[in-house]
Formats: C-alpha cells, structure tokens, sequence
C-alpha cells in the first residue's frame, strides 16, 4: 500500500478491542510515537473521561473533537481513539486529513469474556451494552475504515497484519 512515514495510523473499533495493546506495539515495532486518546483528553483537559462524562457525553465528546483537531496536525503518529470516535464524523474527516484508519474488529463475544467494564462508563449498565454499542457502530466502522484488522485474539497475527499495512 502506498504510504509513507510521515502518515498517522489511527486504530479505531469498540472498546475493548485492543486499539490500546496493539497501537502501543506497532508503534515500538515501527519505532513511531503513541499517543492514546482517551489518555490525551485526560491530560488536555485536567478532567477524567468519567469526569467529563459526569458532565454529559458531549462534554466528553466536544473534548474529543478538539484532540482530533491537534492530533490531525502531527505526523508519523501512531493513534489509538476512542471506541466512540465514529459517532462524530468531524472527527473522521480530521484524522483522514493526516492518516489511515484501521478498523481492528473484535467480536462483541470476545470483548466480553475479558473487557473490564468497571473502566469504562459506557460499559458501566454491564456486558449487555457492549452488544448494543456494537450494533449501532459496525456500519461506522466499517465506513470509517481503510483497512479491516480482524482480532480473534492471536496476538503475533494482529501484529503482523499491522505491520504490513505500515
Ligand atoms: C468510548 C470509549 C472509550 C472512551 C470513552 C467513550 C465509547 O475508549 O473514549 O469512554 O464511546 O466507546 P475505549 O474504546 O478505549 O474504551
């Protein structure tokens, strides 16, 4: 594929899928930097992801428009959003700008089975959401993606999947 050093990769799929485990390796494997976004927020704004959505979710989610914004602007990154990041397609049309998306799919099945929900305050009303948030979001994903990365949990296999993507 054509891409050069310069280009973010940006990792994007449902809580739980592993955006933060495997952009974190890609990123040693590439020797690029990581940024994690919920991470990014957190620092941006001096507030929790539960803080801000004690406030309300588009709190969060204004947040969340604003380090698409900053991170578009950098190059060579290695990027792993939000689950919900979809459901706002300013932040889509950012992060294209300066890199290529990656949809890494994971069953809903198996995020369930290791997914810690008490971290998330999406997932707080239990598993069932996980299945909910799903069904709204594959068609975003998908659209969203310029590339699919299926995770069924074999960890060399999603590295070596995105490391020749990269
Ligand atoms: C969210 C997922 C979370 C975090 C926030 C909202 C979502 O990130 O951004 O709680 O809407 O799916 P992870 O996908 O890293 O859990």
């Amino acid at each position: 594929m054509d891409m050069n050093n310069e280009q973010n990769i940006v990792i994007i799929g449902m809580p739980g899928s592993g955006k933060t485990t495997f952009g974190r390796r890609l990123a040693q494997c590439l020797d690029r930097e990581f940024v994690d976004v919920d991470g990014y927020i957190e620092e941006m704004e001096g507030r929790t992801i539960a803080e801000l959505f004690a406030v309300s979710e588009d709190c969060f989610r204004q947040a969340e428009i604003r380090a698409s914004e900053k991170l578009a602007a950098r190059k060579g990154i290695v990027v792993a959003t939000g689950g919900g990041v979809v459901k706002r397609s300013e932040n889509i049309d950012l992060l294209k700008q300066s890199g290529i998306l990656i949809f890494l799919d994971r069953s809903p099945d198996d995020i369930v089975t290791d997914v810690d929900v008490s971290k998330r305050p999406l997932l707080a009303a239990g598993p069932q959401k996980v299945y909910e948030l799903y069904r709204e979001r594959i068609a975003l994903y998908h659209h969203a993606g310029d590339y699919r990365i299926i995770n069924k949990g074999a960890v060399e296999d999603v590295l070596q999947a995105l490391t020749l993507l990269a």
